[in-house]
């Protein structure tokens, strides 16, 4: 049993994880225990003394030691007396501010709970349990519920929040966040993945310090600035040793993390929607519903941490038929030709490289409506016949001819002023009624909280995809959102839009994917500025990052790794002197980059001499060999990008048989001993011979002593070896 009550307390264990909550005689639930799994209840850990200025629950009586302010609750909330970070807050109809929760009933079930109109983890019956925490705040009548889901084989554990006004008058919730995790003392450090366009998920670790230290988004989408994703690690964990918990929330919107470390030393993380963008109203007997945190806890350090994410979002996140199935190799015609086209140039693409043994023609930006540059022709998803003459149809049979599919650019959420659809509907875009609306790329952002714009984005693309051989679909989205205001929700209930835009859109792509299983679906948002677990629920892969330098792509596929599976980073080789950065690296180093993520082209290829071409083609052929090792191995980070002058990864099958690694030296050193790289996840008995040599080595030396890397001629070269496991005679 994964989950079980006794004496009080609640135990969730995982194979190697176990998470413990304690049950008071004030029924105040709190934390005891998330990490290495013990047998023991982990109560002894926890003595308060009185403590000044933490005030006492008035049932408490004489008990001066007993304070909400100290405690480590499991679900901390404003107005009780605790002063610190609080998962939830609501207005009461009285004005007043206070909840209490306190316990009143649990169930366990087998499987694992749904959130309506949320992603969520899904898992088998026999894979999952789901516990679920009845409180209540006696006073409003507003009833909590926790839940907790336990996958006990991939160590995770889920977490959401249901309100339910269950009291006569209206409560306004100001803060719902998905979880709150307290941890027993201040030794921790955190991780969190910051960065820009074309400069996502750049790893920061810090020490914790006393306050509050905090990560978000209010830009309504999860962002390029922050990743929804937060690690807590011991203070000496690395790589391979140490306790480390990582939390990913599967929300597409505006978030928030924090982390405070308080009086007592001890730690707590709430993380959720973003407060400062959200409230919501709850009449009697609505319930309102939070996204999902995933949780997990490694005590073997961080790559173990993430091959447990990266496992349970392939297996548990991820759908349709691309989920664990090999992806096309494709073709983007964006740095190609940008809005510059025609079906002749597009097809002289897709004919360069059906040769070279591309799978998949995707068709970027500029193919609908009004559409010459970005000021115009956003959301009139109609064929563009000035560049497309024989329209959509006899492209994508041209294309198939060569024996090719199709792929199709679409930015749903976004209109330009300068299109038919705005001209028709002005009062779709979100904006101020009096004030201008905020530009950003010269366009606004759709009301997607309204029923009749996503029934006009439905309409608009499943007709393309039931009408045209569209085979693969980049779900682009091109800015961030401000000018909250729908013309549609009445005043008190504004503030619900950013959540209510992220349901809209959920409810639009469930409504798409479901129907159109077949059809890849690549989320992007300016390359990965919605790169979140939400969004992994609908599309198996996103665009990485706007940014194709093979050298800065290092460090951002780097960061994306710590969360995020290989087989959801889409990545291409571009062309030099790079788009982004004007660096210069070799088409092999491109290819050894892309190659870890879905891989793709996004260049003419017209334009390579005949060597880069026949490169071109034995990439093709080489990711077709190694890409479900590449997707389906574990993965592992052997250097730290910022710190060894170089990026180095490995991919290791299951069975430890087959070990891919690749990596990037930065910087050519002369007069140097060549590099040395200690490989991991090996089987230290068995006995591994690398590709072109005769040389065999165990793997207990592979790990211990390493590889000797070739010697880098020039900068930015890239290595890869390939060892196979030598069969005992
Ligand atoms: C975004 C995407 C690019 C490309 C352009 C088209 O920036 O990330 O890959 O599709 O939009 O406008």
């Amino acid at each position: 049993m994964a989950i079980r009550f006794e004496g009080n307390i609640f135990h969730l264990t995982t194979d190697h994880t176990l998470y413990q909550m304690g049950l008071d005689a004030f029924g105040v639930l709190y934390h005891l225990w998330y990490g290495e799994k013990t047998e023991c209840s982990m109560c002894y850990l926890y003595h308060y003394p009185d403590v000044g200025f933490s005030g006492n629950p008035y049932e408490a009586g004489k008990l001066r030691t007993y304070s909400m302010d100290t405690l480590p609750l499991e679900y901390a909330t404003e107005g009780n007396g605790d002063y610190r970070i609080p998962a939830a807050a609501v207005v009461n109809s009285d004005g007043s501010c206070a909840l209490d929760l306190r316990y009143e009933s649990y169930e366990i079930r087998e499987g694992k709970y749904e959130i309506p109109g949320l992603p969520a983890v899904y898992a088998d019956e026999a894979q999952a349990q789901t516990l679920e925490i009845h409180m209540r705040d006696a006073v409003s009548g507003l009833a909590v519920t926790l839940k907790y889901g336990v996958l006990e084989a991939d160590d995770v554990i889920t977490r959401s929040v249901v309100f339910e006004n269950r009291g006569e008058q209206p409560i306004r919730l100001t803060r719902a966040h998905s979880m709150c995790l307290a941890l027993p003392d201040g030794a921790w450090d955190w991780m969190h993945f910051h960065g820009r366009h074309t400069m996502e998920r750049q790893m920061e670790r810090r020490e914790l310090f006393h306050g509050i230290q905090q990560i978000g988004s209010t830009r309504g989408t999860s962002s390029h600035q922050q990743n929804p994703a937060v690690i807590l690690c011991e203070r000496d964990c690395t790589e391979t040793s140490g306790c480390c918990i990582g939390a990913a929330l599967m929300y597409s919107g505006g978030f928030q993390a924090q982390i405070e470390v308080d009086q007592m030393e001890q730690v707590r993380m709430v993380l959720g929607i973003d407060p400062e963008t959200f409230s919501w109203t709850l009449a009697q007997g609505e319930c309102f519903y939070t996204p999902e945190v995933i949780l997990s806890c490694s005590t073997q350090g961080l790559t173990k941490l993430s091959q447990q994410f990266h496992s349970v979002i392939r297996n548990h996140v991820c759908r349709g038929s691309y989920q664990l199935s090999a992806r096309p190799v494709l073709i983007n015609n964006w740095e190609a030709t940008y809005f510059d086209f025609d079906e002749e140039k597009i097809l002289s693409i897709a004919k360069q490289a059906s040769e070279l043994g591309i799978d998949l023609m995707v068709l970027d930006d500029g193919w609908f409506g009004k559409r010459d540059n970005d000021c115009s022709g956003l959301g009139d998803w109609t064929v563009n016949e000035q560049k497309l003459k024989g329209g959509l149809g006899a492209l994508i049979e041209k294309v198939n001819a060569l024996g090719m599919r199709f792929g199709l650019w679409f930015e749903p959420e976004m209109v330009s002023e300068d299109s038919d659809l705005y001209r028709a509907h002005p009062d779709w875009a979100l904006r101020i009624p009096g004030r201008n609306p905020v530009r950003s790329r010269y366009q606004l952002v759709l009301d997607l909280s309204r029923e009749d714009v996503r029934a006009y984005l439905y309409e608009s693309i499943s007709r393309l995809l039931r009408e045209n051989h569209i085979e693969y679909v980049k779900w682009d989205m091109n800015r961030s959102i401000c000018d909250w205001y729908s013309a549609f929700l009445p005043t008190e209930r504004q503030s619900e839009l950013p959540h209510r835009y992220i349901l809209g859109l959920y409810e639009l792509l469930e409504r798409l994917t479901t129907e159109f299983p077949d059809v890849l679906f690549e989320g992007c948002s300016g390359g990965g500025g919605r790169f979140d677990a939400g969004m992994l629920y609908y599309c198996p892969q996103i665009w990485c990052s706007d940014d194709t330098d093979a050298h800065e792509r290092t460090f951002i596929q780097y960061g994306t790794s710590f969360f995020y599976p290989v087989s959801t980073v889409g990545s291409h080789v571009s062309a030099v002197p790079n788009h982004q950065t004007g660096r210069i690296t070799s088409l092999e180093t491109r290819g050894t980059v892309a190659m870890a993520g879905s891989f793709g082209y996004e260049l003419d290829l017209n334009l390579l001499s005949e060597e880069e071409k026949h490169t071109v083609s034995e990439q093709v052929k080489h990711y077709r060999q190694m890409q479900m090792l590449i997707h389906d191995g574990r993965y592992f980070r052997l250097s730290d990008p910022c710190k060894d002058e170089m990026a180095a990864w490995s991919f290791v099958s299951e069975d430890q048989s087959q070990v891919l690694v690749q990596g990037v030296i930065y910087r050519a050193c002369p007069n140097t001993l060549r590099c040395r790289l200690r490989l991991r996840g090996l089987n230290a008995q068995a006995h591994y011979r690398i590709a072109g040599e005769k040389q065999v080595y165990s793997g207990s030396a592979l790990m211990a002593g390493g590889i000797l890397l070739p010697r880098a001629a020039g900068d930015d070269v890239s290595f890869e070896l390939y060892l196979e496991l030598v069969k005992k005679a």
